[in-house]
């Protein structure tokens, strides 16, 4: 009796589950929708997109094509693995097709976050963020910063064992500090960094805003940031002293974009974010990729032993050695591709649209999953090794389909200058330093590249 009482439930429960599937699947069915699966109603199939990560997007894309509808991270998504369609979502924002990040992220990094503004609002913040990365800016106010803050940063390192990822998270974050508001070591870098790690939870956070969530922190944390900034600026106007960096070009007469106070400081923000976990973890996984391929770090090593041989020991680096490092940019591109430190870019329809012969209805997120694109061995052959050396044959930097970068008019206004800071960085790091791994630390590759109890290293001087 007992064991047909379990029996029933169990065909109950299976009923009820398969209907709430189809009720779910019923829902978001709509002539035109690419095909594809919607999951549990509210959760979608977030699960398993976490869970199996890339393994879930190939498995989708054998069932249902290159372009398929799922329901992840809460919202109805297409999902396009499709290089030509990526291309074309990314190039035409202007059909309607802006950015699509999650409401935590919006909340917590300002509404006129980049990410946030569209149309004439994004060309105004994106000409402003372009105009302080420019290749003219880093070659004379930047990369004397960068440098200077390199060389005290990797100051010793020798002889101990210590978390590369801690010290590149903390080397991104502290080297833009230091280049937008000349933030050292110091009371407010000290007062201003926590909040900032709150505030990167919270925008990877589900907006829940009830006390002890992620979520309530980071908005907490960005109220505080605002205060330190606004502080900041208050303290610069009332001094009459235009400081050479960020903050202080922002402020300037001469700045052709004028930005009001609360532009500024999310600019800030925008910059500090943007900056924050994609040049800490390229540099973290070249660090690993140089460690596994002895002869890319040999090459990369002459290339900086030959740039050092041509100066004194307290020279910094400059413009002319940046464009010299060829091999160390390859490492980078290739770095990034491998280990693909971003996965896709998200965006939103603002209205019913037509893609790609499919119907996709106004506010659905479209998903331009380009992970795959770097592993595809049309592009790059034998895409699964490391090989450096792929970057200086041919220009493989300006195909159709290189989107570590993003593309079209979001592509990263940063690069170069992300490019100049992990530069500088593996020289100072492969000219003072030899390596060895400790072992045994995981290394995580999706949703994000990460190390979750740190990865070690053991020094010494080279
Ligand atoms: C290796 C380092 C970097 C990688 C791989 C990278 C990657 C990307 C990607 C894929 C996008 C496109 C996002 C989208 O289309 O929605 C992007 C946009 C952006 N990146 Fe970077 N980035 C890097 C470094 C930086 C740095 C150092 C900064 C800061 C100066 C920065 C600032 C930005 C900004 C502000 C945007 C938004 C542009 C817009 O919406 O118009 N990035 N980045």
């Amino acid at each position: 009796m007992a064991l047909a009482m379990v029996i029933l439930a169990l065909f109950l429960l299976l009923c009820f589950c398969s209907a709430l599937l189809r009720w779910n699947e019923v829902r978001y069915s709509k002539k035109g929708l690419p095909p594809g699966t919607m999951g549990w109603p509210v959760f979608g199939e977030t699960t398993e997109f976490l869970k199996q990560g890339p393994n879930f997007m190939k498995s989708q894309r054998a069932r249902y094509g290159s372009i398929f509808k799922s329901h992840i991270l809460g919202c109805p998504t297409i999902v396009s693995m499709d290089p030509e369609v990526n291309r074309y979502v990314l190039m035409n924002e202007s059909k309607g097709l802006v950015p699509g990040y999650p409401q935590s992220m919006l909340d917590i990094l300002g509404k006129c976050n980049i990410a946030a503004v569209h149309g004439g609002a994004h060309k105004l913040m994106r000409g402003a963020l372009l105009a302080i990365v420019s290749p003219i800016m880093i070659k004379d106010r930047l990369l004397p910063k960068i440098d200077d803050f390199m060389r005290s940063h990797l100051r010793n390192w020798d002889p101990q064992i210590i978390d590369i990822q801690e010290k590149t998270k903390e080397m991104a974050l502290r080297s833009s500090l230091k280049q937008i508001a000349g933030i050292e070591t110091g009371p407010l870098s000290e007062s201003f960094i926590p909040e900032f790690f709150k505030l990167v939870l919270g925008t990877l956070s589900l907006p829940i805003d009830l006390p002890g969530t992620n979520y309530r922190r980071g908005i907490q944390a960005r109220k505080n940031i605002i205060k330190l900034l606004q502080q900041l600026i208050n303290e610069r106007r009332d001094s009459k002293i235009q400081k050479d960096d960020m903050l202080g070009y922002f402020m300037s007469e001469e700045n052709k974009y004028k930005l009001n106070d609360e532009e500024i400081i999310d600019q800030i923000i925008t910059l500090l974010y943007s900056g924050y976990e994609t040049v800490s973890t390229t540099s973290m996984m070249a660090v690993k990729f140089l460690h596994d391929h002895p002869k890319v770090l040999q090459q990369l090593r002459e290339e900086h032993l030959a740039i050092r041989e041509k100066k004194n020991p307290e020279d910094p680096i400059d413009w002319d050695d940046l464009k010299a490092m060829k091999f160390t940019r390859a490492v980078i591109n290739e770095t990034s591709r491998l280990a693909t430190i971003v996965n896709g870019v998200l965006r939103k329809t603002t209205k019913d649209m037509e893609l790609n012969g499919f119907l996709i209805p106004k506010g659905w997120r479209i998903y331009v999953y380009t992970r795959e694109i770097n592993y595809d061995p049309f592009l790059y052959s034998e895409p699964f090794t490391f090989n450096p050396w792929r970057w200086l044959d041919k220009n493989l930097e300006s195909h159709n389909y290189f989107f570590i970068f993003g593309g079209g008019t979001r592509h990263c206004p940063g690069k170069e200058l992300g490019i100049a800071e992990i530069s500088t960085f593996l020289h100072y790091f492969v000219t003072k330093y030899r390596w060895e791994e400790v072992g045994g630390d995981k290394l995580l590759k999706f949703p994000r590249v990460e190390a979750p109890s740190g990865f070690h290293i053991r020094v010494s001087s080279y």
